[in-house]
């Protein structure tokens, strides 16, 4: 199994709008890659077709090596429960406690039933489980907090506990520091690629703010209306590639220079 994600002239349409259209993409395991792209680039549309959860229209589509189109329901839920993703809003129960949605996290490993009785009477395995990603993330006094009380940068950090706990083998994450300040922003990315180093996950990563990609991540991948412009690393895109990426004007260049 050497590469989460492979993909080969893949179309993707809703309705007559084609939103993706990539002739080749490889993830290959433990790469770190952030997609970037303004908005209605095909981001989103993207990070659903790596997690399964949306199918191509066209061409053929891998991930660990199956086509999810094969798959029976229980291998199919056996690949998805590999892959952890944190929505764009991160998808927590606000009136559940950080330890509840954590353990939400496993919901595809245990069946409904055992997950339901987890979530309202944690054993103490998981208890000390989460404690320690909790502490891993820097958030270990949240255990108990309802999710609700939490700070946008520690909602950030219960998301990534919680797909920890699923033990992924690739986490997807869909704008995962679009809701706090720069400095919190760099410290979330800053953790997420520390993690990924250490425990040897495929990341893949949709960010708006490009310095932030460049300085974390060896592999960007920029999609502008829904095709792939730059596939690369943060040194090559700078000038002309990053303006033709986002369509800038000369005016807009200046300003930003
Ligand atoms: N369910 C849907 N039905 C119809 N059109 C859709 C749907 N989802 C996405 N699109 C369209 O597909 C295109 C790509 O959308 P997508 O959400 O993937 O962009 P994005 O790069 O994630 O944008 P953003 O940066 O704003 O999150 C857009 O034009 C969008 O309007
Ligand atoms: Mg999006």
């Amino acid at each position: 199994m050497s590469n989460s994600f492979q993909l080969t002239d893949v179309q993707c349409r809703f309705g007559d709008f084609v939103a993706l259209e990539l002739a080749e993409l490889t993830i290959e395991a433990g790469e770190n890659v952030a997609l970037i792209g303004p908005s209605g680039s095909g981001k989103t549309t993207l990070l659903r077709l790596l997690n399964t959860t949306l199918r191509q229209d066209a061409g053929s589509f891998t991930v660990f090596g199956k086509n999810p189109d094969g798959l029976s329901p229980k291998e199919l839920r056996a690949v998805r429960s590999m892959i952890a993703t944190i929505p764009q809003h991160l998808g927590l129960v606000p009136n559940l406690s950080a330890v509840q949605n954590v353990i939400l996290g496993r919901g595809g490993h245990r069946g409904v039933f055992r997950s339901i009785r987890d979530i309202l009477f944690p054993g103490m395995e998981d208890k000390v489980a989460i404690h320690e990603l909790l502490d891993r993330v820097g958030i270990e006094e949240t255990l108990f907090s309802r999710v609700s009380a939490l700070s946008g940068g520690q909602k950030q950090r219960v998301a990534i506990a919680r797909a920890l706990f699923q033990e992924p083998e690739a986490l997807l994450a869909d704008e995962p520091v679009s809701s706090v300040d720069p400095a919190r922003a760099r410290d979330t990315i800053r953790l997420f690629r520390e993690l990924s180093d250490e425990l040897g996950f495929t990341l893949c990563v949709s960010l708006h703010d490009v310095a932030l990609a460049k300085e974390y991540f060896p592999r960007l991948i920029g999609l502008r209306a829904g095709k792939i412009v730059f596939d690369g690393a943060p040194e090559d895109l700078e000038g002309d590639v990053l303006k033709d990426l986002y369509q800038l004007s000369d005016e807009e260049m200046m300003r930003d220079a």
